[in-house]
């Protein structure tokens, strides 16, 4: 029987692109809890002693009707202090929350300019909006103009530029005040990703954008799963735009809200933010360390892209780094543009100094390791050819 279920997936394997659930395991050079907080032992006892205080393990509902607690409240409160926001709004992911605001600010007629690099998850919500959307090429201001400008010219209403502050796979920043100016200039608005840039990041670790926090246009999407080691997500917003969403979001109000004891977390790991900024400190400084290891890396953030360009040798190079007891990985086409294929190296307060030399080690032999197995291959072919071709000029001479 045909099956294109299991015919798409053998074709993946062929292409070495198929995807399997892996467990965590090796020295973590591949998450994105750089502050290393999903293990926090303060955060950790916040949260036993709200269970044991009789806080629901479930929310029981949407926000709208009997799912919202006190706790979200309370998050919400202090999130919104903390960005320096008027108001803020949490959701289940960051993936959600992108979606969301995606799906439900823009309007038909508005456009939609956004970077080549933005996120999977926002890019789901502008595809799915009823606005028009266009790419600008990454990181390009000159070029987010040129769009905007033709897009007005053609008779676009508002005018929504979308970026990551910080690049999750390229750990680049987007020239934030360029944006803020276009968005300004052209009446527009800013949304900004945070993932990554959040918690450490920004004045305090507060974010890129915060330096723009209170302005009626800007929207930022704080996820706490990356620096905050949680999950869900905290998008900061001007007060019309959160009633907004509580009203019209479908994928906020078709949806059970997040555990309370999720929000309970987020407040506990901003709160630990606040009150231990050492631990920013320290990661700064991992972060400086690693980039004096692998200087041939671009940008100056937590995440190194180790460029490849074939999917299938960053795949065996990861793999092999792996059994080497280095959790990296590799990432490849899609997720980056073809023969971008990259070891995305994160650096997080789970691994020391002496991890990163022993990682730059590790790579640098097994790259040898390759390169010599390459030349030696390489070599064989070539032989092998030689020898058929005498082989042949001897038959013909016999
Ligand atoms: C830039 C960016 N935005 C949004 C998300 C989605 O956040 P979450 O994992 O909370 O759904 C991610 C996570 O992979 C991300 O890297």
């Amino acid at each position: 029987m045909v099956n294109p279920f299991q015919d798409t997936l053998n074709a993946l394997s062929a292409q070495n692109k198929r995807r399997t659930l892996t467990r965590a395991g090796g020295l973590d050079f591949s998450s994105n809890d750089y502050l290393g907080l999903a293990n926090h032992t303060g955060i950790r006892t916040t949260l036993i002693k709200a269970l044991e205080n009789g806080l629901p393990l479930g929310s029981g509902g949407s926000r709208l009707l009997r799912g919202n607690h006190p706790a979200h409240e309370d998050l919400e409160t202090f999130a919104a202090d903390f960005f320096g926001a008027e108001q803020a709004l949490f959701m289940g992911s960051g993936y959600l929350a992108n979606y969301s605001v995606f799906t439900t600010l823009p309007a038909r007629g508005d456009v939609i300019v956004y970077d080549a690099l933005l996120h999977a998850s926002a890019k789901e919500g502008l595809h799915a909006s009823k606005a028009k959307s266009i790419k600008f090429a990454h990181n390009d201001v000159e070029d987010c103009k040129a769009v905007i400008k033709r897009a007005r010219t053609g008779g676009a209403k508002k005018v929504w530029i979308a970026v990551e502050s910080l690049y999750s796979m390229d750990g680049d920043v987007a020239p934030l005040a360029d944006s803020m100016y276009l968005a300004e200039q052209y009446d527009g608005y800013l949304i900004v990703d945070e993932a990554h840039a959040t918690g450490i990041h920004g004045p305090n670790g507060r974010g890129l954008s915060t330096v723009f926090e209170g302005r009626d246009n800007l929207i930022a999407v704080h996820t706490c799963g990356k620096a905050l080691g949680q999950s869900g997500a905290l998008v900061t917003l001007p007060a019309v735009l959160k009633d907004y969403l509580i009203n019209c979001a479908r994928s906020f109000i078709y949806t059970t809200s997040p555990p309370p004891l999720c929000a309970v977390a987020v407040k506990a790991a901003l709160d630990v933010v606040d009150q231990d900024p050492q631990r920013r400190t320290d990661l700064l400084s991992l972060i400086k360390y690693a980039h004096m290891v692998f200087d041939n890396v671009t940008g100056s953030s937590q995440i190194l892209p180790l460029m490849v360009g074939n999917d299938g040798a960053a795949f065996e190079l990861a793999k092999n780094l792996q059994a080497q007891g280095y959790d990296i990985r590799a990432i490849r086409t899609p997720t980056v543009p073809k023969n971008t294929a990259r070891l995305r190296l994160s650096i997080t307060l789970n691994v020391t100094r002496e991890d990163i030399m022993g990682l730059a080690q590790a790579l640098a032999q097994t790259q040898a390791q390759t390169q010599a197995q390459a030349q030696a291959q390489t070599q064989a072919q070539t032989q092998a050819q030689t020898q058929a071709q005498l082989n042949q000029i001897e038959a013909k001479l016999i």
